[in-house]
């Protein structure tokens, strides 16, 4: 048996070898660039350099074969112990051996008539022509300053409930959008009596010009699962923004909805967009970003859904370099998870989800041991995750708010919640569906609403 194996692995070698000896970039190195790496290396996109040609992708051959060897490239922080995700983009080891070899070798191109044919890249829409498009005024930025952070609610004029199948933000401006966010605001209802709770949350934010912050004086929490408040404010489980229907983030596709789901708008609902502008240019920019919705034909088997859970009360003393912050959360339904997204600022250094069963067993979800604020991924389960009614739900967030930490603004600062990214956020998002994928639950579903 040991024997069979060995001979294996030798002969195995062997032909690798063989195999190594001659890779070009037209036969072996561009379908794999193709495939892995261009949608985000072509001209006019998030990465610095195209990787589409010959030309192109020589001189980067020695920092190509660095970025697939340590995993820096594709981007992708998931600990690969846990969770099978629909997006996982890395490379396979043989595919990693590939580029090795060929950019320890001579970096031939090989035979032009064997690259692969060249993926094309649209300019417009990426879900395709959307029924509906709505944009923000233009927005002026001054040449200089701190990094801005923009919201702009504007009506959708929608007089009927629609449902949404695609969502894709689209900046107007590249250069200075460094991400942005797209909530449905649902038209308030009247009915609703205000509360203690409501008031009590009201009185823990400040407003800032267009941003939030939580009061300097408020109390700490950092242990969020002390209590099972559902996160967010004390006694209030109300995400103020409303519900977070698209997102646009460095080499982030557009939000496809699983397939027989989609998101509802309400007739008279508003969207608000939260954009964060960097000056990158040292001018006077503009930008109008607009998102795309795409509308189901028909309504949907199911409804996509959302939960987002997250501590406000956390405080992070200055210098400390790795300050614990958990919440949790436990479900009162049974459900699929389709994705999870942890979502920190500068300070954020790793984000663990678990789940407790209610038969006790425990499972890590996802663990993102490295976080990084310029790669926020949406983390797409490969299987709808089954979680039963009762199942406790713990994020456990670490920061570092030392000089340790390369991106952090500024170590001698008490840290607490804030919109800025020199302030805190500590949030897992949470996309789901009620029932498996292809069962309907719309009928019981839109009842219970
Ligand atoms: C999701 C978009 C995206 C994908 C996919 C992607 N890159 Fe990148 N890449 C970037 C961006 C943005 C940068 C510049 C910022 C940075 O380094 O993080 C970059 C930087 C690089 C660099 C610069 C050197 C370095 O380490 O900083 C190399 C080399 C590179 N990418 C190679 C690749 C290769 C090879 C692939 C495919 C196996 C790939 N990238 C896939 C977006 C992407």
């Amino acid at each position: 048996m040991r024997l069979f194996a060995l001979s294996f692995l030798v002969a195995f070698a062997a032909a690798f070898t063989m195999r190594a000896a001659k890779v070009t970039f037209s036969h072996d190195v561009a379908p794999i660039l193709y495939k892995h790496c261009v949608k985000c290396h072509h001209p006019n996109d998030v990465a610095p350099m195209s990787l589409l040609t010959y030309r192109d992708a020589r001189p980067w051959a020695a920092a190509m074969k660095e970025a697939v060897a340590t995993g820096k490239m594709p981007p992708w922080k998931a600990d690969p112990r846990y969770g099978k995700w629909s997006n996982d983009p890395r490379l396979t080891p043989a595919e990693i051996a590939t580029i090795r070899a060929w950019a320890d070798g001579d970096k031939a191109e090989g035979d032009p008539k064997e690259l692969p044919s060249q993926p094309t890249f649209t300019e417009g829409w990426k879900i395709g022509k959307p029924d509906l498009v709505i944009s923000i005024p233009e927005h002026d930025l001054a040449a200089t300053g701190p990094d801005e952070y923009t919201y702009v609610t504007v009506p959708t004029g929608l007089t009927e409930d629609k449902w949404v199948v695609a969502a894709e933000l689209r900046p107007g401006n590249r250069k200075v959008v460094h991400h942005a966010h797209v909530f449905v605001v649902e038209p308030p209802d009247k009915k609703k009596p205000d509360t203690p709770a409501a008031a009590y949350t009201r009185w823990l934010m400040v407003k800032q010009g267009t941003l939030e912050f939580i009061r300097p004086d408020a109390p700490v929490i950092d242990d969020g699962c002390l209590r099972d408040d559902n996160g967010a404010f004390p006694g209030s489980k109300q995400n103020p923004l409303g519900s977070l229907i698209g997102s646009y983030l460095p080499g982030r596709g557009p939000d496809v909805y699983p397939e027989g789901t989609a998101r509802k708008i309400p007739a008279g609902a508003k969207v608000s967009f939260q954009i964060h502008y960097s000056r990158t240019t040292g001018k006077p920019e503009t930008d109008a970003t607009s998102v795309g919705l795409i509308f189901a034909k028909k309504p949907p088997k199911q409804i996509a859904r959302r939960i987002d859970l997250s501590n406000h009360m956390f405080l992070i003393p200055a210098g400390d370099p790795n300050r614990e912050v958990t919440e949790c959360h436990t479900f009162d339904q049974d459900m699929y998870i389709t994705s999870l997204t942890p979502h920190m600022h500068l300070r954020g250094k790793s984000m663990k989800f678990t789940v407790t069963y209610p038969d006790g067993r425990s499972e890590t979800l996802l663990d993102v041991p490295k976080y990084d604020f310029n790669w926020q991924i949406t983390y797409r389960e490969a299987q709808p995750l089954f979680i039963p009614k009762g199942t406790r739900l713990k994020i456990d967030a670490y920061f570092d708010n030392s000089n340790n930490n390369p991106v952090n603004p500024d170590s001698s600062k008490v840290v607490r919640w804030g919109a800025a990214s020199e302030t805190e956020m500590m949030d897992g998002w949470i996309e789901y569906v009620d029932t498996p994928p292809g069962q309907s639950a719309i009928a019981t579903a839109s009842a219970a609403r």
